[in-house]
């Protein structure tokens, strides 16, 4: 074996342990099974069958500020909403670009000029169709709307619709959440990011009813992850800091419409105080009842390069907390892959 192969077959190898035996290490690369960093961020992972499906943040690979803007708006051009498909949560195969760009109308709302941040599918078992809402912006922030798009299938292709001021209100960062009862929610940043808005669906989840609650008003939240454990709603925030990292929240409520007890900071260990210099994303719950938070550590000059971090939740009688771990997958009780379920 010359020199050349050799090294060749070293990388391969170790591209196949990267990718086969692929267990995450908080905050390090994560490659996709076709050895590419996954570039999903801001992300939710929707559970449809034996498969889990991460949708994404597809960042451009140039990270620029945006001119005339005040403050540090950091961003990459539109280049779409991706798609990752796993059974186990550690080998994900990339099912492509799921929300193209419409680079042909200089006016339409997923323009690469446009903002599309934290994508979140849910599916509707009356219409069976998939259900993709997504913050949408300008390029300076200010047009605060919510977008709604559809598609038959959980690897799209999705069909925009319309991106909305929900209730007739800003909304910014945002997450979809389905009830076990059918309904769901839209719950988003609003009145300047003061507020956090939680919104009940229509029953085809494309449009509001009408029905919403204002939570935490002048606590300024965004980054919501929810989830429902025991009977009871948790909402994980973030504070308002661009993309540099703040302190956690999290809040419960006995109704998914609230009220909400706002409680500090979950997280527990090193740096804990700065979210692990991260960002909340989404809560997914896991096949035995426990439930993972998934953050963002975003890289405001390179966004692209923006890592994630994926920790277990526990419960105690004192409540809720996110302690620190290099590897989740070492404290994640039940990694059965779905299949075998
Ligand atoms: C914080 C939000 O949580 C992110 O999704 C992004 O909108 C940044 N702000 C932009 O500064």
């Amino acid at each position: 074996m010359n020199r050349l192969t050799l090294t060749l077959t070293t990388l391969f190898a170790t591209a196949c342990v990267w990718a086969g035996d692929n267990a995450p290490v908080n905050g390090d690369v994560w490659l996709d099974t076709s050895l590419n960093p996954i570039n999903a961020h801001g992300g939710g992972i929707m559970r449809h069958g034996d498969t889990y499906y991460w949708y994404g943040e597809y960042k451009g690979e140039e990270t620029y500020r945006s001119p005339d803007v005040g403050w540090e708006c950091y961003r990459t051009d539109f280049t779409g909403v991706s798609c990752y498909s796993s059974t186990d949560l550690i080998n994900w195969k990339f099912e492509g670009i799921v929300l193209s760009p419409d680079a042909e109308n200089p006016s339409s709302d997923i323009h690469p000029t446009m903002v599309v941040e934290r994508p979140k599918v849910i599916y509707n078992d009356n219409t069976g169709k998939f259900v993709m809402w997504m913050h949408i912006d300008n390029a300076n922030y200010w047009q605060a709307t919510a977008g709604v798009a559809v598609s038959d299938s959980p690897t799209g292709p999705f069909t925009f619709i319309e991106a909305v001021r929900p209730n007739n209100a800003e909304s910014r960062d945002l997450t979809v959440y389905k009830d076990d009862d059918g309904h769901a929610y839209l719950i988003y940043s609003s009145e300047g990011n003061a507020t956090l808005y939680i919104s009940r669906l229509t029953d085809d989840y494309l449009k509001q009813t009408g029905v919403f609650t204002r939570n935490f008003a002048g606590e300024s939240r965004e980054a919501p992850a929810i989830f429902k454990h025991n009977g009871k709603y948790y909402i994980i925030t973030s504070g308002c800091s661009g993309w540099s990292p703040n302190e956690a929240a999290y809040a419960v409520a006995d109704n998914v419409m609230g009220p909400y007890q706002l409680l500090p900071n979950p997280c527990t260990g090193v740096d804990a105080d700065k979210t692990f210099y991260c960002q909340s994303t989404f809560a997914l719950p896991l096949p035995d009842g426990s439930f993972l938070a998934m953050f963002d550590r975003w890289k405001k000059d390179d966004l692209v390069d923006s890592r994630y971090v994926w920790l277990p939740i526990s419960f105690s009688e004192e409540g809720m907390t996110i302690p620190w771990s290099e590897n989740w997958t070492d404290t994640t009780p039940d990694m059965t892959p779905l299949s075998q379920e």
